[in-house]
């Protein structure tokens, strides 16, 4: 499903060239669980906006689902990325002004679903979180968790080939952050969810199909 080929990415910083991602090669399968341990600082956020085209490699390849992704155009991958891929950060990035219900919304609506297939739908991925009860509360009325688990619905409401998470459980309490990740792992593996789970944490990480270190620009497969 995913070919990742040489993938390499540097930074300017102070007129050097910071080689961060060096040669990044990996396989991914319909459904595989992927996680991605690394100390901070080792490029796994810059991988994760590589996968989603937020960010450009200075070369290798990218294929997910058969299309390579270096060759869209920036305005052909927004639409390759909202038909294929959802990203769940660390910060939630809920739309402050928005409902839990309509944030979940929102990725469909971009598609161009009518309202009313949208609402529906955003309703069961809400009760899928066990949040149906908090379906017209505000950002500011959602507890971390909560937050955490209406970011998760709003990710996986257009089933994307692809789920990227950049340490999902990195801002919750222990006890939080597993119950999170316990329904993460529930949700992706019922839905055959293709995913890549960067984590700080290597119990999480262990709960994958496979697990990577990324060390000195490369992966170390675990
Ligand atoms: N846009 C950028 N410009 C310059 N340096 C960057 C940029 N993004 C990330 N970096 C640098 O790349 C390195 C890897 O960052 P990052 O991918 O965020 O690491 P991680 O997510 O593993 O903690 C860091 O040294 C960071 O300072
Ligand atoms: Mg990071």
């Amino acid at each position: 499903m995913i070919q990742v080929e040489n993938l390499k990415k540097s930074f300017k910083q102070n007129e050097n060239d910071i080689d961060i991602l060096k040669n990044l090669n990996l396989q991914v399968k319909k459904g595989e669980k992927v996680g991605i341990l690394g100390q901070s600082g080792s490029g796994k956020s810059t991988f994760l906006s590589l996968m989603s085209g937020l960010d450009f490699p200075d070369s290798g390849d990218i294929r997910i689902n058969g299309v390579s992704t270096t060759k869209l155009s920036e305005k052909e991958w927004t639409q390759f990325r909202a038909k294929n891929i959802s990203i769940v950060f660390q910060q939630y990035h809920l739309v402050g002004h928005l409902t839990a219900l309509e944030n979940v919304m929102l990725p469909l609506e971009i598609l161009g679903v009518k309202e009313k297939q949208a609402e529906e739908k955003a309703l069961t991925l809400l009760g899928e979180v066990g949040l149906k009860d908090r379906a017209h509360h505000f950002p500011y009325q959602l507890s971390g968790g909560e937050s955490q688990r209406v970011a998760m619905a709003r990710a996986l409401i257009t089933t994307p080939n692809l789920l990227l998470a950049d340490e999902p459980s990195g801002n919750l309490d222990q006890e939080t952050g597993l119950k999170v990740m316990n329904l993460f792992f529930d949700i992706t593996t019922k839905f055959n969810t293709t995913t890549l789970l960067v984590t700080h944490n290597e119990q999480l990480a262990s709960r994958c199909d496979v697990v990577y270190r990324l060390s000195q620009g490369r992966f170390e497969k675990l």
